[in-house]
């Protein structure tokens, strides 16, 4: 597909979170952008999980299919959220079954149907978009241990300038040879480990020559209001300590020691 444009929006994943989800495509419309894509992971984590569709479908936002989208579209037993924990496991699960008991008939079958990756051209850049990497949904590209090369080696076989993802819920970049670059786009739907409560997406600029121009986008929401509507939902009171601190209190244990150790837990 020609992208026509100098700039686009890439969202990651969004957890059900749709009132950060209602900032940002604000935010992008105020700014303004010549498509919106999302990465994919629709579902998990946050509330009401059929209420990120129709503003998603409002502004014609671009999806592909993250893991927990393929499971809940095919009514899996599971999110093939990648942990290897048996503690990440208990709460990936309670997230899962109130996702999957949530999701209307119509949006199931609409995740089912989503493509697993997008190739497109944007400027003079060859990009794809993936959700994990290029080679499996749900793998996790971490800063900390995602070498150069093993970068260099996809882009290579994939014949691509640009590759994003999302999946971590951390968001970095990496400048590779021949001014190409990897980028992961940050998630919308819980914070980053790091103390704030805010999420991100991403910006990304063509201005005719050099690298795309990347800036991740910080979004203040109404994280209270989330976190209140999680628990009236029954959902796991560490989640919600996540929302209300911007500290991680599941899933660490997919951490790597680097990124673990710039969080509390
Ligand atoms: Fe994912």
């Amino acid at each position: 597909m020609n992208v026509p444009c100098n700039r686009i929006a890439l969202l990651g994943g969004i957890y059900s979170n749709y009132l950060a989800l209602e900032v940002a495509l604000r935010d992008i419309n105020y700014r303004g952008v010549d498509a919106i894509y999302c990465l994919g992971d629709l579902g998990a984590f946050g509330p009401f999980p059929d209420r990120v569709f129709p503003l998603l479908d409002e502004q014609g936002v671009q999806c592909i299919q993250g893991n927990y989208d393929h499971s809940v579209g095919h009514a899996l037993d599971d999110c093939q959220c990648g942990y290897t924990d048996p503690r990440d496991n208990y709460f990936a699960q309670k997230s899962y079954d109130y996702t999957l008991k949530n999701t209307s008939d119509t949006n199931r079958c609409y995740l089912q149907h989503l493509p697993k990756q997008r190739q497109l051209h944007f400027g003079r850049h060859r990009v794809l978009l993936c959700h994990g990497s290029p080679r499996r949904v749900n793998e996790f590209l971490w800063e900390s241990t995602t070498t150069d090369h093993y970068l260099d080696v996809l882009l290579d076989d994939l014949e691509i300038d640009c590759l994003f993802a999302t999946h971590t819920g951390i968001k970095w970049k990496r400048d590779l040879n021949a001014g190409r670059r990897f980028v992961n786009v940050g998630v919308l739907g819980r914070p980053e480990n790091d103390g704030q409560t805010c999420v991100w997406y991403t910006l990304v600029g063509d201005h005719g020559s050099g690298p795309v121009d990347i800036e991740f986008v910080p979004v203040h929401y109404d994280h209270r209001r989330l976190a209140r509507e999680m628990k009236g939902e029954g959902l796991p009171e560490a989640f919600q300590q996540t929302i209300l601190t911007g500290w991680w209190t599941t899933c660490l244990e997919s951490l790597p020691s680097k990124e673990r150790k710039k969080g509390r837990f």
